[in-house]
């Protein structure tokens, strides 16, 4: 197994945000994490790149435990899964590529940090990657000048900058429109495909999931309802995801995002159900 989820639990409180979750993953894999706010998605990312620690539980990659790593160790680990986050998390005032090039900080020294110095070889690389991301015209640019979609691939290319074994994203596509939804998506999905990373993505949406995950964990009040591939994702098992109200999940599950109109997608979202 390259990736094993030995009952993991985190207990915030008296609050089990992720209770006794357990699956594996052969090899790598782009893997979806679906359920309703709350459900503990975001949690169980962080716990994978030690945000947070788990109350109990193991995490094996490549059949080592990821929980009780400390000081260099940790920090190794922390740098082999790069996050990426809904909002983007740039520097909006700090140019395309400085941002990019920010992604090898946890190996630069304190005083070239302060002065910006980056070896030139490290920004032929940043340039190639935002090549590779079809934006490396934006690399002279602010970020904040950036739109949704450009920014998220900017992440995207920071992540890339430290070579990581995993990315982790966390609701990639919330804050984007469908069109830069689809850009982003299909990003990481190559980025899969051609370096053989393994991609977690939080998802929001049903539909996404199906459509570019090999695996799908359905989580629902901390707990894992559904563990199997976007075949098996039927409306039965949506409802079970994502709760009784389950008419937009049926709708999401007998049809494509893409025929359905822009107003039952704004419902849809707007209800969280998707
Ligand atoms: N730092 C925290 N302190 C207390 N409770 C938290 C904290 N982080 C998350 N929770 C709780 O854990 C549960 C799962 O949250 P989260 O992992 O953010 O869910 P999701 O990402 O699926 O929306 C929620 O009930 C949330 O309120
Ligand atoms: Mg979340």
């Amino acid at each position: 197994m390259l990736l094993s989820v030995e009952s993991v639990t985190k207990t915030f409180g008296r609050n089990n945000a992720v209770e006794n979750a357990s699956f594996a993953v052969e090899k790598s894999a782009m893997i979806g994490i679906i359920g309703r706010s709350g459900a503990g998605k975001s949690t169980f990312l962080r716990m994978m790149n030690r945000l947070t620690d788990a109350t109990s539980g193991a995490i094996k990659f490549d059949g080592r435990n990821i929980l009780p790593l400390q000081g260099a160790q940790k920090r190794a680990w922390q740098s082999e899964c790069a996050m990426i986050f809904q909002q983007f998390n740039l520097v909006p005032r700090m140019d395309v590529v400085s941002n990019v090039l920010h992604g090898t900080l946890n190996r630069r020294s304190t005083l070239a940090t302060m002065f910006n110095l980056f070896p030139q070889s490290d920004i032929h690389r940043a340039i190639d990657i935002l090549d590779r991301l079809g934006i490396a015209e934006q690399a002279p640019k602010r970020a904040e000048a950036l739109s949704g979609g450009q920014q998220q691939r900017v992440a995207i290319a920071r992540a890339l900058m430290q070579d990581p074994k995993i990315i982790l994203a966390d609701e990639p596509i919330a804050s984007l429109d469908p069109m830069n939804a689809q850009v982003v998506m299909d990003a990481l999905r190559r980025i899969h495909e051609e370096d053989g990373r393994m991609v977690i993505a939080n998802l929001h949406t049903l539909d996404t999931a199906r459509r570019y995950c090999d695996r799908v964990i359905g989580m629902r009040d901390g707990r894992i309802v559904f563990d199997g591939t976007p075949e098996q994702l039927t409306t039965g098992v949506a409802r079970d995801i994502y709760g009784a109200d389950a008419s937009f999940s049926e709708a999401a599950t007998s049809t494509s995002i893409d025929a359905l109109n822009e107003d039952a997608r704004a419902m849809m979202e707007a209800k969280e159900v998707i």
